[in-house]
């Protein structure tokens, strides 16, 4: 089972960026924690990290062939990117959003998902964990597919 992990805007920045908002672990860290929580399920993934809403759309575009699920967190792109939310309705894939920050409890302009309107379920406020938590729902949910 292999899961295309997307990353949006500025997550490149872990670490030095809002470090009170996202934590004081930096990319590299989450991608290690990535990878271990995939190899801890038994799950293959690809990892991609773009500050451009046109790559995260050729990403997604290019995961219909190969992979069997996507695990995002579009960033700031999440409240603005119909763009995103189409690729996404346009490849089908199983989707889960995650967010490391519980947006529902932010500014107001952070309240609204568009990729919500897809996915099949939204992870909020639980740091690098709520990607562990997409990885297992994936799984579970593939494998009763
Ligand atoms: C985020 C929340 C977004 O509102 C924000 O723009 C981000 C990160 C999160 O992981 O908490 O860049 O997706």
């Amino acid at each position: 089972m292999k899961i295309l992990v997307i990353n949006g805007p500025n997550l490149n920045l872990l670490g030095i960026r809002e470090p009170e908002v996202y934590g004081k672990r930096d990319y590299t860290a989450l991608c290690a924690f990535i990878r271990e929580s995939a190899g801890d399920l038994g799950m293959e993934v690809e990892l991609f990290q773009s500050n451009h809403e046109g790559a995260i759309v050729d990403m997604i575009q290019s995961a219909i062939d190969g992979f069997d699920g996507i695990l995002i967190n579009p960033a700031a792109y999440t409240h603005t990117s119909v763009a995103i939310l189409d690729a996404l309705k346009a490849v089908s894939l199983p989707t889960v959003e995650v967010h490391l920050s519980d947006i529902s409890v932010r500014e107001e302009f952070r309240h609204f998902s568009y990729v919500s309107l897809y996915a099949l379920k939204t992870i909020c406020g639980k740091g690098f964990e709520g990607y562990w938590e997409g990885l297992a729902f994936l799984k579970q949910y593939i494998n009763n597919a």
